[in-house]
């Protein structure tokens, strides 16, 4: 097989369904205001992509945006990048952002990890957010995770010196799987030491996922680390 017929292992599948009106309409005649469709490698120029030049917080995996939304009313003085493939997640997110006015938010519909290598420039990012990340249970499918060793080097290699990442998961096992991943990693450093998963911020709204995993009795890890190059 050549390497162009190759399939990449993804991290999602992609989820179809009717969209609402408010959903077709945010991801049509919204996207020119929100939505950014990089091409190849072309490198994002954050400063010229949002209304202010100021630090830019990258969340991979917003789901229906809920919780993204909020932190960007919330935190008017971050731009947030917003990367996600699920459509009706996205056009949502998109109607409720313009609801808000919002000069601070941009969203990409694509393969966050395709995005990361190709189009974000070397430190270029003060923070990245991954919340309720696609579990993948059974032992079989844990190649699926996005969170392996070579999408850290590639996280570090994105997120500026002292750039935090912030992860959550309802799923003990890769709650675990995070922590040694992240502790095994060399410019990573837990902000509360080592092993020691965090309670969840003040700052991070809880997010639909979590919802649904608190009903089926889950617990919640909070991860957060700085990168330290
Ligand atoms: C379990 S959901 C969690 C959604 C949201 N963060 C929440 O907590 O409600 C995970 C989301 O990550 C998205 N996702 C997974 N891998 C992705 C990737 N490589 N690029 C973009 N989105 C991805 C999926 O489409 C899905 O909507």
């Amino acid at each position: 097989m050549s390497e162009g017929k190759i399939r990449k292992i993804q991290s999602f599948v992609r989820r179809s369904g009717r969209l609402t009106l408010g959903q077709k309409y945010g991801l049509n005649e919204l996207w020119a205001n929100y939505g950014i469709d990089p091409i190849n490698h072309e490198i994002l120029n954050f400063d010229s992509l949002f209304a202010k030049p100021q630090a830019v917080i990258l969340e991979i995996g917003f789901g229906n945006g809920d919780s993204l939304l909020q932190m960007a009313i919330n935190e008017p003085e971050y731009n947030f990048l917003g990367i996600e493939v699920y459509e009706a997640g996205v056009g949502r997110l998109i109607n409720e952002a313009h609801k808000h006015n919002l000069s601070n938010l941009k969203i990409i519909k694509q393969d966050a990890v395709e995005v990361l290598k190709n189009n974000i420039a070397a430190n270029s990012l003060a923070g990245f957010q991954l919340y309720f990340a696609d579990p993948w249970h059974k032992k079989k499918h844990h190649k699926r995770r996005i969170v392996q060793a070579e999408f850290m080097h590639l996280m570090s290699a994105k997120l500026m010196n002292g750039g935090f990442v912030h992860m959550a998961t309802d799923w003990q096992n890769y709650a675990e799987h995070m922590l040694q991943t992240l502790e095994a990693h060399a410019h990573f450093k837990n902000t509360l030491g080592a092993h020691i998963y965090s309670p969840r911020p003040e700052r991070r709204p809880i997010t639909k996922f979590e919802k649904r995993g608190e009903r089926l009795g889950h617990g919640v890890w909070d991860l957060i680390f700085t990168n330290e190059k």
